[in-house]
């Protein structure tokens, strides 16, 4: 069994095709980027995978852990159990902001608890203690009891990925974890996601902007461009060649270690309450 399985995916928004016929499968374990150009489509496809948008009607299919999240532009009847094994991390918005780090953490148990109990923030002892070993694992275990919005970006990133190990995710999908990071941030980020793959076996597709990441961190990477598939396979099989096609006249820049300031991407505070909301 597959842990994303894509298959025949389109989207069109007003008439400009934004996906052409998608077709990827990413095994148990894998641990894969998603590259392209601003615009290529990489969102929008996460968004496809996480159940967030529906495809255009045509003979299309969307499976996570086996399980049908879409098929011909309809979400699957399985949808909110699916999601609950999802952990989706996104550029930003990705904690609420009044609540504490831990609070947030504990957002993670949503899924799996009476929806009683976590609307009233009844947790148990051994979930409070869970979510304090997950905040350990990222590293951030002292900030537990801070107000979300102290913490620094690249904290929040791994605070968010805390979330996803006590909502016990499977797959990960990250957009962008690292887009507005300074270097030594986006390593720890970039880290921590690692560890979770390799400790936990979970599966991760991250989209990134930093093609020198996706190749330390990635065993293999998508590229995409202009709403299609244009290489899928082992990372190191990148050349500079095909990077420079990839992006253009910013393929050197990306090829560095330079950080690229970009807007804020499409996801909303709507899209972090759909998921909180599992
Ligand atoms: N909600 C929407 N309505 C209309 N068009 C959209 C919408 N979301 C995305 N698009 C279009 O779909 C295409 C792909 O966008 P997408 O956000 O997936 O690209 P991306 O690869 O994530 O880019 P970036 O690197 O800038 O985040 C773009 O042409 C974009 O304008
Ligand atoms: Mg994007």
């Amino acid at each position: 069994m597959s842990a994303i399985q894509v298959h025949g995916l389109n989207k069109t928004f007003n008439e400009k095709k934004a996906l052409t016929n998608i077709q990827l499968s990413i095994e148990p374990g894998e641990m894969v980027a998603l590259i392209g150009a601003s615009g290529s489509g990489k969102s929008t496809l996460i968004r496809h995978i996480g159940g967030l948008i529906h495809s255009d009607k045509n003979d299309s299919e969307i499976k996570v852990l086996g399980q049908v999240m879409q098929k011909n532009g309809k979400l699957g009847s399985n949808v909110r159990k699916i999601r609950s094994e999802v952990g989706v991390v996104f550029q930003q918005f990705n904690l609420v902001n009044r609540l504490s780090v831990l609070t947030n953490v504990l957002m993670g148990y949503l899924g799996q608890i009476p929806s009683w109990r976590g609307t009233l923030g009844l947790f148990t002892h051994a979930e409070k203690k869970r979510a304090m070993d997950a905040l350990h694992r990222v590293g951030i275990d002292k900030l537990a009891l801070q107000r979300s919005s102290t913490l620094s970006g690249g904290q929040q990133q791994r605070a968010a990925i805390a979330r996803t190990i006590t909502q016990g995710a499977k797959v990960i999908l990250a957009d962008e974890p690292i887009a507005s990071l300074d270097p030594s941030s986006s390593r720890k980020v970039m880290d921590t996601l690692e560890r979770v793959n390799l400790e936990d076996k979970v599966t991760v597709l991250v989209s990134l902007h930093q093609v020198d990441y996706a190749m330390q961190y990635c065993p293999r990477t998508i590229a995409m461009r202009d709403g299609e598939i244009v290489f899928d396979g082992n990372s190191e099989s990148l050349t500079p060649d095909f990077l420079k096609q990839l992006y253009g006249d910013h393929s050197l820049e990306l090829y560095g270690n330079n950080k690229q300031e970009k807007p804020a991407g499409n996801y909303t505070q709507k899209d972090a309450a759909a998921l909180a909301s599992v």
